[in-house]
């Protein structure tokens, strides 16, 4: 990809900080146009506001820079979703929409980020395949399996080279999740490297499939990279990393932090996760691009601790420092 210019949309959010990162360390900072509806927060390289339900806007955004590459991650979560229903159909929706129009006007490779949230308590929980009905019972759910379906339907109509994976929660130290059901994942690392007790808002026994965010990202750029003749799947590729429960993260917590406690308060999030699939079969992802996640819970916890102690001690080190 030496030779492209890429656009992030949701640039913000948990997976975009990182996202734009590592595209900025790959191809150089000129090459990657960060955006979102909110001020920025990283603070090196370009960056534009940028309102996806704008399509004039987008259009401009790729003409002004020449981008080929359009990564789409603005989005609103499946909790978030829950809580503000319209709002969700239509930033995802709508947002997408104007996505794909713009990419078939002007020959843009774009990524559109699906979810385990596309299945639900119909679809099959373990190892859940590729090609089954999903079920959807979240708005936010709904707006990934249309999407995944209008993302075909461009390929298949108009050419529109689109490639999605349907990410897991997704566990990351550089940034925090943004009003998922996953969330509980990440916040409970930042009670236990500030010693405090965590208050979970799922049920200790509840089953989901997780990716430490190292591996969402080479699955994004190996998807992206992968030749157009290797993508058989245009709606959106399974993809498997890790599953546990929060029992199960607390105690391998526990392993490096003996003090760390957990308790459980479920909230309206318990319905969203039961809904959900255990475990996930990416064999389809596998063969088409040579996807293997590297992170299991024992190496993401390992690592996720280690980062975060660092991160809060150089933020304790310069609050002395006034
Ligand atoms: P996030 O909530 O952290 O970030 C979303 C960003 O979109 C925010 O910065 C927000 O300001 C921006 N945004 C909202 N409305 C906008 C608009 N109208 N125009 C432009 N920007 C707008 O989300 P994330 O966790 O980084 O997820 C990125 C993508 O990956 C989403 O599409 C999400 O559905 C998908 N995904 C994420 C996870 C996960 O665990 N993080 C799992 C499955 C799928
Ligand atoms: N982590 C995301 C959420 O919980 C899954 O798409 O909404």
């Amino acid at each position: 990809m030496s030779k492209e210019r890429f656009l992030v949309t949701g640039a913000n959010g948990q997976i975009g900080t990182v996202l734009v990162t590592t595209l900025q360390q790959r191809f150089g900072h000129d090459q990657v146009l960060a955006t979102d509806i909110k001020a920025p927060i990283i603070k090196e390289g370009l960056f534009e506001p940028l309102d996806v339900l704008n399509k004039k806007q987008i259009g401009d955004m790729v003409r002004k820079y020449k981008i080929t590459h359009l990564f789409h991650l603005a989005a609103i979560l499946s909790a978030s979703g829950e809580q503000n229903p319209k709002l969700a159909w239509e930033v995802n929706m709508n947002g997408f929409f104007n996505v794909l129009d713009v990419a078939r006007e002007l020959d843009l490779r774009v990524f559109f980020p699906s979810s385990i949230a596309v299945f639900g308590s119909k679809s099959q929980k373990k190892e859940t395949p590729q090609h089954l009905s999903t079920y959807p019972e979240t708005v936010y759910g709904i707006s990934k399996v249309a999407g995944e379906y209008w993302s075909l339907y461009y390929h298949q109509k108009f050419g529109v080279d689109v490639r999605s994976v349907r990410y897991p929660g997704i566990i990351s130290y550089q940034s925090l999740p943004g009003g998922g059901t996953t969330d509980y994942a990440v916040d409970i690392f930042h009670s236990a490297v500030k010693g405090e007790a965590y208050t979970c808002f799922l049920k200790e026994n509840t089953r989901l499939p997780m990716m430490y965010m190292p591996d969402a990202i080479r699955a994004t750029l190996a998807v992206m990279d992968a030749p157009s003749d290797a993508i058989s799947v245009r709606t959106s590729y399974n993809l498997g990393g890790m599953n546990f429960t929060p029992l199960e993260l607390a105690e391998e917590i526990q392993k490096q932090m003996p003090g760390f406690s957990i308790s459980y308060q479920p909230d309206f999030r318990q319905e969203i996760a039961d809904t959900w699939t255990e475990s996930i079969d990416d064999s389809q992802a596998q063969l088409d691009w040579n996807w293997k996640a590297e992170y299991d819970i024992s190496s993401m916890t390992k690592d996720m601790l280690k980062n975060l102690s660092e991160q809060y001690e150089r933020s304790n080190k310069s609050a002395e420092m006034g």
